[in-house]
């Protein structure tokens, strides 16, 4: 198998330090790539032609990816295989449609099927908004958050405290409270939330499980530090624009650097904050250069990435980018 990209996994852009010919130091900073796991029921099958073709359980699906500007490896007839594929309407969505003889998971007015992914099961419903419940490049951060949680476990902290902002239909959220963290899980979209108590049940988690609450993120945030709380781990996937419930906005530029600096003081002392992002225009330097302001912690930022399933063996491995994150961690494995 031919190399492909270096990977500089769950580690933070490295200087490389030397000097030019005129005694200039040459410092090239590398992108960290945090790769996505294997999953046992979702697979990048291929990309290429502005288009992304994936499987989600038994479903295969077809929808375009800005990223992927590059040549698909598969052949016409296997894109072809796919069994809902997304037609863009106007700037804002479009529709799924079903290839003849789809999968029976496929068929239908809305189609939904489960999927199982560890402990948890969730359900896929493909949207008009082209994204079906899951985004797959998380899956790099539940893993962070596992073993973040198996560190605590060995240090005797048995139920550490999860915050979960624009945790969309809950899946880091559903892993987590599984896997024995205390969660509190914000959005809010009221579907979003439906969806995430959906998940939770498909999962096995009573309705105690975990707190879910329909409330603007920043506004939970800035309470939580008003009362003295503290998380031993803070997601943040915020989108570009989003409004809360009571019309509250969250515009990425706007607050972004507030609500880093508010979860930083959240933070408990030994903790880790976890922010992605996807399509808003900041690198993850910028991250990177947040984070610091928030003092003691080591930040590791980077693009999120879904390595495509090797379709020829003498092909160097291709990953399609998912957005940029950074994880900032103080006092636990994270933090050196
Ligand atoms: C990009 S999605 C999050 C994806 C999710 N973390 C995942 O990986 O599965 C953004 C979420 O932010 C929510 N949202 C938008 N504006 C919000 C606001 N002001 N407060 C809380 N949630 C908001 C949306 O409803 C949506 O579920």
């Amino acid at each position: 198998m031919r190399e492909g990209p270096t990977l500089f996994r769950e580690s933070g852009p490295r200087c490389i330090t030397g000097t030019s010919g005129r005694g200039y130091p040459l410092r090239p900073v590398h992108p960290s790539i945090f790769e996505s796991p294997p999953l046992s029921s979702y697979a990048l099958l291929d990309s290429g032609g502005a288009e992304k073709l994936e499987r989600f359980g038994p479903v295969l699906l077809r929808r375009p990816d800005p990223q992927a500007l590059w040549r698909p490896r598969l052949s016409p007839g296997a894109w072809d295989a796919a069994d809902l594929s997304f037609v863009r309407e106007s700037d804002r969505g479009g529709r799924w449609e079903a290839r003849q003889g789809a999968a029976r998971e496929a068929r239908g007015e809305s189609p939904s099927w489960k999927i199982r992914e560890g402990d948890a099961t969730f359900l896929v419903r493909p949207t008009p908004f082209k994204h079906v419940g899951l985004f797959p490049e998380q899956a790099s951060n539940w893993a962070a958050i596992e073993a973040l949680r198996a560190e605590f476990e060995a240090a005797g902290e048995s139920r550490p405290r999860l915050l979960n902002l624009f945790g969309y239909t809950g899946a880091a959220s559903v892993l987590a409270a599984k896997a024995g963290w205390d969660v509190t899980h914000v959005d809010a979209s009221k579907t979003a939330i439906t969806w995430t108590v959906d998940n939770a049940e498909a999962s096995g988690l009573g309705r105690t499980s975990m707190r879910v609450i329909c409330e603007d993120a920043m506004r939970f945030a800035r309470r939580e530090a008003r009362r003295g709380s503290s998380y031993h781990a803070v997601l943040l996937d915020p989108p570009h624009y989003g409004r809360g419930p009571k019309g509250e906005v969250w515009q990425l530029e706007d607050h972004l650097a507030e609500l880093v600096e508010t979860a930083g003081a959240i933070a408990a002392p030994t903790s880790m904050i976890i922010l992605s992002t996807y399509a808003v225009g900041y690198s993850p330097l910028a991250f990177q250069n947040l984070f610091a302001d928030l003092g003691a912690g080591t930040t590791h930022a980077g693009e999120l990435a879904i390595p495509e399933a090797p379709s020829d063996a003498s092909l160097a491995p291709r990953f399609l980018p998912a957005g940029f994150c950074a994880r900032w961690a103080r006092g636990c494995g994270h933090d050196r």
